[in-house]
């Protein structure tokens, strides 16, 4: 994959007539993206969360409002405790109190967060709305708003409950990053690494070309980095829309990131930074495994690139013992052990759920420095 500066849109392609399109373009542009595919948008709602509606929910009222509709919006507190049944039976008052009907779209403006409450609040409202994503994080533009994953926490666990739900259009505008927090930059970083190591090694070593530019967020490599991890998110959905197989490749990282974020009690890491981690101890299972052909000097590559995501420092009190036991309770089990996605070569993963428990502690010791 070379430079996609250009790229204007990626595609999911579903069956049933469900494939939409990812817009890299200016939130501006939501009124022309809505009316070219025939959204009825007279009456819309904005759902967003406090920092997001103070940056750019009123650009977005006013060029809908210019366009002829009627809006209304909600702003979530941000951060992941908003995306709670409380907060969605706000959603729901709110939106029913402002008289929707079956076609009245919500905009989902924010990061991953409210893409994901908004998601599930669209897919529920009347058995279901147009649902359309403005994603403004990183993760949003490269990971949470592409593939229709909707849904909210339970004090069981994260993402408990939900549905699948995809959406009729998701406008990414890489412009909205610049206002982004550096921390939560360089979590989105780990997703769209996550992306090109699963999947596409010439979109890695792109990144290692670029890794100091896409560090300082250039607005020279900005826009090519997020369309081109994307689309990836895109193929693999357009492969597998519910996860019963290549898409869980995307979870690469994920067993060992979800112990440690439950571990540590969920806002002292972010998720990408314990996906940083997790791929680290992914990676160092990967090489353990009789069939595997990564080699040392794609470690080596990839271990340099993983090393530019800053990450906290993890206390010796998380011990790995307890960080094994929590893997355990977690939700991809499958009955009978814990499935890993592990790298057979840069840009190619796979799935196992054949691995040792020594193998799972050592890579524990080597991704935590212990
Ligand atoms: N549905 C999926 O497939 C999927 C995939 C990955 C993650 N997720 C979910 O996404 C959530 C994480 O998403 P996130 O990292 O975007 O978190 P988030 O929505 O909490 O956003 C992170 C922070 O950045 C702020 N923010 C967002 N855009 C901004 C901008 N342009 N300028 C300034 N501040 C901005 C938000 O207000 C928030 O404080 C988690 O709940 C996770 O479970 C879902």
């Amino acid at each position: 994959m070379g430079n996609l500066n250009t790229t204007s849109s990626a595609q999911v392609v579903l069956p049933e007539n469900r494939s939409y399109h990812v817009r890299f373009d200016s939130i501006s542009s939501l009124p022309f993206h809505l009316a070219e595919l025939g959204v009825n948008f007279d009456h819309c709602l904005i759902v967003t969360d406090t920092n997001v509606g103070d940056l750019y929910q009123a650009t977005l009222v006013r060029k809908l409002e210019g366009a002829g509709a009627s809006v209304h919006s909600f702003r979530l507190p941000a951060g992941e405790s908003s995306k709670s049944p409380e907060l969605l039976a706000l959603i729901y008052d709110f939106a029913l109190s402002k008289g929707i009907s079956r076609i009245t779209p919500i905009i989902a403006l924010g990061g991953g967060v409210v893409g994901d409450i908004a998601g599930f609040a669209a897919a529920t409202l009347l058995r279901g709305l147009p649902l359309i994503h403005v994603p403004t994080s990183l993760v949003a533009q490269v990971d949470s708003s592409i593939g229709g994953k909707t849904g909210y926490n339970h004090s069981a666990g994260k993402n408990l409950i939900g549905a699948f739900y995809q959406p009729l259009l998701v406008l990414s505008d890489a412009d909205t990053l610049v206002t982004l927090p550096d921390r939560e930059w360089t979590s989105g970083m780990a997703e769209a690494i996550k992306h090109s190591l699963i999947y596409d090694d010439r979109f890695f070593s792109w990144i290692e070309d670029n890794l100091d530019a896409i560090l300082r967020r250039e607005a020279s490599v900005v826009a090519s980095f997020v369309a081109q991890a994307a689309s990836i998110k895109c193929n693999v959905v357009s492969k597998d829309e519910k996860e019963s197989g290549l898409r869980m490749i995307l979870n690469f990282g994920h067993t060992f990131g979800h112990a440690l974020e439950r571990s540590l009690g969920y806002g002292n890491i972010t998720h990408g930074e314990a996906v940083a981690i997790g791929m680290r101890a992914a990676l160092f299972l990967s090489s353990t495994r009789d069939v595997h052909e990564i080699d040392r000097i794609e470690l080596g590559r990839i271990d340099r690139v993983l090393s530019s995501i800053p990450v906290p420092d993890i206390p010796e009190s998380v011990s790995i013992d307890a960080l094994c036991a929590s893997m355990n309770t977690d939700k991809k089990r499958t009955t009978a052990s814990l499935r890993f996605v592990l790298l057979r070569r840069l840009g190619q993963a796979y799935t196992t759920i054949d691995v040792p428990n020594e193998h799972v502690r050592a890579a524990w010791q080597t991704a935590l420095d212990r």
